[in-house]
């Protein structure tokens, strides 16, 4: 069974489809052992609450410095002994002990297809933003395994979206949250949670 603990920031649409996915079987072999955001006030921590999900907030507000809520952030991941992290929309930088700590047992959604749109100053909204702005045809979401760079993990899976006319960031981020993140991420946690998924150097070997 793998062990998974969850990391949100925002209104928690992505850990709604992981546990919708473990309750209605698409996502197999997993729990949900907590959920962990640095944001008191994240929806994504009501959606556990009501669904039974230990869930904790450890916020860098609450800490003398960055070092030491670092220290605390990881203390309260290791406290839930995690097979695997997913951020899902958790909007803080990783500190590096824990990459190293977790390195390709951490993964993250981005709501673009990688390289495109993605690195320092990409997330959210300004990723859809900059793709309406650049005038693309096609966009999408990627989960990645998680590195010491912004976005440049082995990728696992991707899914295209096509940008419709007169698209706006709001209704294109809707868009690829529905016909992308919260099918891709389940997806990929159940690869995770069944051994089919390798890491080779930069990237991943998935066996169907
Ligand atoms: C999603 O768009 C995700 O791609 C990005 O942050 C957003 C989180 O949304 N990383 P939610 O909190 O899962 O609704």
């Amino acid at each position: 069974m793998l062990r998974i603990v969850v990391m949100v920031s925002g209104g928690g649409t992505n850990l709604q489809a992981i546990i919708d996915g473990v309750k209605n079987g698409t996502i197999t072999n997993t729990e949900i052992a907590g959920v962990i955001s640095n944001n008191r006030n994240a929806y994504a921590l009501e959606r556990a609450e009501k669904s039974g999900i230990p869930n904790r907030c450890v916020s860098p507000k609450d800490y003398e410095s960055r070092e030491i809520f670092n220290e605390k952030l990881l203390e309260a991941v290791d406290e839930y002994s995690p097979d695997l992290i997913v951020l899902a929309g958790f909007l803080v930088v990783i500190p590096p002990a824990m990459i190293e700590r977790y390195r390709n047992r951490m993964i993250n959604i981005h709501p673009s297809l990688i390289p495109s749109f993605c690195g320092k100053g990409y997330y959210g909204l300004k990723v859809h933003e900059a793709a309406l702005e650049r005038g693309v045809k096609v966009v999408g979401a990627t989960v990645h395994f998680v590195d010491e760079g912004t976005d440049t993990g082995p990728i696992i899976l991707q899914k295209a979206v096509e940008t419709q006319q007169g698209d706006t960031p709001e209704v294109l981020q809707r868009r690829v949250m529905e016909q992308a993140e919260w099918i891709i991420l389940p997806r990929a946690i159940d690869l995770i949670a069944n051994g089919k998924v390798r890491v080779e150097g930069r990237r991943t070997v998935i066996e169907e």
